[in-house]
C-alpha cells in the first residue's frame, strides 16, 4: 500500500465517525502511531507480584521494541532495553523468566551484564574498550499500586493524576497487594486502534458478549441502565466504598501528563463477582468488607486497561505489534494470600474473561477484515460508543500534533 498522506488523512476525517482504511491498514501510519503516540506514552508491563525475588524478569514488547523488566540484586525494579550494546542481539527471549547467577548474558557473544544493566563481561576486546560505556540502555520504570509501569519517551509524561486514580481505583481494590493468578496471550490478526475501540465501547457487549452482558450492566444502553446504576453506588455507599469517576481522556493531547480514566458500573441484581454463577470467586480484596456488586473499570494511556472487582481484577495489555497484528495479554489477579485450588478455582476465576476474549479476538479480526475491503466507508458511531470516539478523537490529536517527547 503507498504510504499516506497523514496530514491529509487527519484532515478528511468526518467527526463521530470510524476512521478510514489507511489508519488501520497503513504501515505508513502505524509508524507514526508508535512516534506520536505509543512510545510517548506510559504503558502497563505487568504486576509487581511476577517478580518476587532478585533476578525475575519480564520481556515485554511494543512494536519492534522489546524491553526486559527486572528485580535488580537491591530488590528495585528496572526497565533495560533488551538490546545487546555489542551487535544489538536480543539479550532474552519468551515473556518470563529468571536470570542465571544474577547475569544477563547475550546468547550471541556472551557479552554479560549484571541487573542493574552495567556490562561485567565482554571477551578479548581491545585495551581501548570501555565497559563502563556499555551498559544496557535504562528507561524509566514506576510501580504504582502493584503495576509496573514504563515508557521510551525521553521526557516521559507526568503521572501525577495516574497515580492518584490509580489510589483511588486499584488502591481501593487492594492491587498493591494482589498476586498474579494467571496470564494468557491472545495474538490478534488486527490493527491495535480496532482492538482498544473495541474495548473501549460497549454497544457490541449484547451481540458479542451474552455472557458478559448477563452479568454486567454496563451492557445495556445508558436509559437503561441508570437506575440499576443508582441501586449499585447505594451499595457501594452502604459499604463505604468511595472510587470517584474520572472522565476518559479528561486529560487532552498537548498536557504533558498521562492520561487516566475511572469508571464504576454495577453488575446486575445479585451477582457479587464476574462468575458463571454470579458469587464471588476469591477471598475479598482491599477495602471491600463484602461484595457491593460493582465493577471497576481504569485505564492508563492508550493501551493499559484494568477491570476490578471486589475479589479479583483483570489487567488488559494491548501490545501493538504491527500494522495488522496486535497481542493483547490478560492478567488475573486475586488477593496475594489467596492459595488456587483451596481460596479459588482457576477455571472459574478466568471463565468470564476467557470467554469474552476469544469473542473479541474474533470479532476484531472480522473487522479488520471488513475494513480492508476498498468497498469500507468509516460509518457513525452510536451513542453507546462514545468512549471509542473519544478514543478516536484523541488519537488524532496526538497525530496532528508535532512529534517529540
Ligand atoms: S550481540 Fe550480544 S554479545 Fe554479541
Ligand atoms: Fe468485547
Amino acid at each position: 500500500m503507498q504510504s499516506t498522506d497523514l496530514a491529509a488523512a487527519i484532515r478528511n476525517h468526518r467527526p463521530g465517525h470510524a476512521l478510514s482504511r489507511d489508519f488501520y491498514a497503513d504501515p505508513a501510519i502505524f509508524e507514526h502511531d508508535m512516534e506520536r503516540m505509543l512510545l510517548r506514552h506510559w504503558f502497563c508491563a505487568g504486576h509487581i507480584s511476577s517478580l518476587p525475588r532478585s533476578g525475575d524478569y519480564l520481556v515485554v514488547d511494543l512494536g519492534e521494541e522489546s524491553v526486559i523488566i527486572v528485580r535488580n540484586a537491591d530488590g528495585e525494579v528496572r526497565a533495560l532495553l533488551n538490546v545487546c550494546r555489542h551487535r544489538g542481539s536480543r539479550l532474552l527471549a519468551g515473556r518470563a523468566g529468571k536470570a542465571q547467577s544474577a547475569r544477563l548474558t547475550c546468547p550471541y557473544h556472551a557479552w554479560s551484564y549484571d541487573l542493574d544493566g552495567y556490562l561485567l563481561v565482554a571477551r578479548q576486546m581491545p585495551d581501548t574498550f570501555q565497559r563502563a560505556s556499555a551498559s544496557l540502555k535504562s528507561l524509566p520504570v514506576r510501580v504504582m499500586q502493584g503495576l509496573i509501569f514504563t515508557t521510551f519517551a525521553k521526557n516521559p509524561l507526568d503521572l501525577g493524576a495516574a497515580e492518584r486514580a490509580l489510589a483511588n481505583s486499584a488502591g481501593v481494590h487492594g492491587w498493591a497487594a494482589a498476586k498474579e493468578a494467571h496470564r494468557e496471550l491472545y495474538s490478534i490478526k488486527a490493527n491495535w486502534k480496532l482492538a482498544v475501540e473495541n474495548y473501549m465501547e460497549c454497544y457490541h457487549c449484547t451481540p458479542a458478549h451474552p455472557e458478559f452482558a448477563k452479568r454486567h450492566v454496563y451492557a445495556r444502553p445508558p436509559e437503561q441502565s441508570e437506575a440499576l446504576e443508582r441501586d449499585g453506588r447505594t451499595r457501594a455507599e452502604a459499604l463505604g466504598i468511595v472510587i470517584p469517576d474520572i472522565d476518559r481522556y479528561g486529560l487532552r493531547s498537548g498536557v504533558h501528563s498521562e492520561s487516566v480514566a475511572v469508571m464504576r458500573s454495577a453488575l446486575h441484581e445479585g451477582v457479587a463477582s464476574a462468575t458463571d454463577d454470579g458469587r464471588s470467586v476469591a477471598r475479598l480484596m482491599g477495602a471491600f468488607p463484602a461484595s457491593d456488586g460493582n465493577s471497576t473499570y481504569f485505564d492508563i494511556g492508550p493501551v493499559s486497561d484494568f477491570l476490578a472487582y471486589p475479589d479479583h481484577g483483570v489487567i488488559y495489555r494491548f501490545i501493538p505489534r504491527s500494522v495488522d497484528h496486535t497481542e493483547m495479554e490478560v492478567i488475573w489477579l486475586v488477593h496475594q494470600d489467596a492459595v488456587d485450588g483451596e481460596d479459588y478455582d482457576l477455571e472459574r476465576l478466568t471463565w468470564l474473561w476467557k470467554t469474552t476474549s476469544a469473542e473479541d479476538k474474533k470479532i476484531v479480526e472480522m473487522n479488520q477484515a471488513g475494513v480492508n475491503s476498498r468497498f469500507y466507508a468509516p460509518g457513525p458511531y452510536s451513542l453507546q460508543e462514545s468512549y471509542a470516539g473519544q478514543f478516536v478523537d484523541w488519537y488524532l490529536a496526538e497525530l496532528a500534533a508535532p512529534a517529540g517527547g
